[in-house]
């Protein structure tokens, strides 16, 4: 029998906007992928084991769709800079340590742990220069239980002594990686990772388009963050009217491409994207700490642009999506109030499907607890939480527990099918 059946009250973002709570139900899968949710179990099922989660939540692991895994380092630490500046007196500098791979190492490991107990299972993730540490990042991944993307940065130029590469040694480095690392783990990819254009010749751009068309890999890199950022691209690319063409000018900016913030991205840019089909990785807390900006993520949502969710650490300070989650519906008052009320703002609804269904659907699952998908889940235990006046519904229990859970409350994790916490 490879029939599994849980049970719990189980709630998940099918669609934009969509919550479906099914309390007391049952979700059966086999062989690790989804068959269906129940209200009650079908006949065909009656003699598999069944987890019983009780009174517990179960919902959807979340996709963390950008985020630096060496500065996990530094988490919490330099909020006082905007993004030029931060990069040069912190960034460079923590990553220049990930030439060391028994630190990588220890750091990796950690980071891996501290992402399955948070709830996230899915990840796009820039990695440093570093070709070895690399490995040690997709190994440490691949052992906790994640699954996803992991970028070996490239970057030749414009981040000082520390930490670059010449044109030649990261292109010979990028070939030497993908070549060990490409069919080396089961859920653990490779992802093209030009840093961002300032750090880029156009020579590296040139040639990770054509390695990304030839090995038809996905590509993910920054966009529009700041604007100074943007000023510098301007001075760099004088050809291009806007900076998304120093990436589309390479082939490098697709339906597999992420690009993280696009906090300043105007209309002509946002249509760029969707025309391209391009993934936005909206990193909130990192946006505001770094006072770059709040990204229109409700037009780019209208506009018919494909919205995901990023921690950005360390430019973000909250590894736990979650937090991440709640993080953008408070962007998305900030900029409702700064569009004088004209945006509507991120209900619970909308920004749990971002975290849970839109980067997951990056990865060629349809999302929420789709029939046919591998599960990737969560359950959270929300006794501990305030005691209540009155009795809450499962509904008022979610939005609570989106707002307050820790990984103290998250009791299990799946990932690709398996319980990995
Ligand atoms: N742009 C280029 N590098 C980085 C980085 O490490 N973090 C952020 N937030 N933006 C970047
Ligand atoms: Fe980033």
């Amino acid at each position: 029998m490879t029939a599994q059946v849980i049970k719990g009250h189980i709630v998940d973002a099918p669609a934009l906007g969509e919550l479906k709570i099914t309390e007391n139900g049952y979700l059966v899968s086999e062989n690790g992928r989804i068959e269906g949710i129940f209200p009650e179990l079908p006949e065909a099922y009656h003699g598999a084991p069944v987890t019983d989660y009780g009174d517990r939540l179960f919902m959807p692991s979340f996709a963390d769709m950008h985020m630096h895994a060496p500065q996990y380092a530094m988490l919490g630490m330099g909020m006082d800079l905007p993004l030029l500046d931060w990069l040069n007196t912190y960034t460079f500098k923590t990553e220049a340590r990930f030439k060391d791979t028994a630190y990588a190492r220890e750091v990796y490991r950690a980071l891996a742990k501290e992402m399955i107990d948070n709830g996230t299972t899915r990840v796009c993730a820039f990695s440093s220069l570093h070709r070895d540490s690399t490995m040690v990042l997709m190994e440490e991944f691949e052992k906790a239980g994640m699954t996803g993307c992991v970028g070996k940065v490239n970057m030749d130029r414009n981040s000082g002594d520390i930490l670059t590469e010449t044109t030649e040694e990261s292109m010979r480095e990028t070939r030497a990686w993908l070549d060990e690392a490409s069919d080396k783990f089961e859920h653990i990819k490779p992802i093209l990772t030009p840093r961002f254009t300032p750090t880029c010749t156009n020579e590296l751009m040139a040639f990770l388009g054509k390695l990304a068309q030839e090995r038809n890999l996905p590509v993910q890199s920054h966009l529009s963050e700041n604007t100074s950022e943007i000023a510098w691209v301007k001075e760099l690319h004088s050809d291009c009217a806007q900076y998304w063409e120093s990436y589309a000018k390479y082939g490098l900016f697709n339906e597999r491409t992420v690009m993280a913030h696009c906090v300043h991205s105007d209309e002509r840019e946002r249509n760029a994207m969707k025309e391209n089909g391009v993934w936005v990785a909206h990193c909130p807390d990192s946006n505001i700490n770094l006072i770059s900006g709040v990204a229109p993520v409700r037009v780019m949502m209208n506009e018919g642009v494909r919205v995901t969710l990023g921690s950005d650490i360390a430019g973000g300070a909250l590894l736990a999506m979650p937090q991440v989650v709640t993080s953008a519906i408070r962007a998305s008052k900030m900029k409702r109030i700064q569009t004088d009320w004209t945006d509507e703002f991120l209900t619970v609804a909308e920004a749990f499907y971002l975290g849970t269904t839109a980067g997951a659907k990056f990865f060629g699952a349809n999302g929420g607890f789709a029939k046919g998908d591998k599960l990737h889940a969560v359950v959270v235990d929300d006794s501990a939480f305030p005691k209540t006046a009155k009795e809450l519904s499962v509904k008022e229990r979610f939005e609570r527990a989106l707002y307050l859970m820790t990984k103290r409350d998250i009791i299990a994790v799946y990932s690709d099918g398996r319980k990995v916490k």
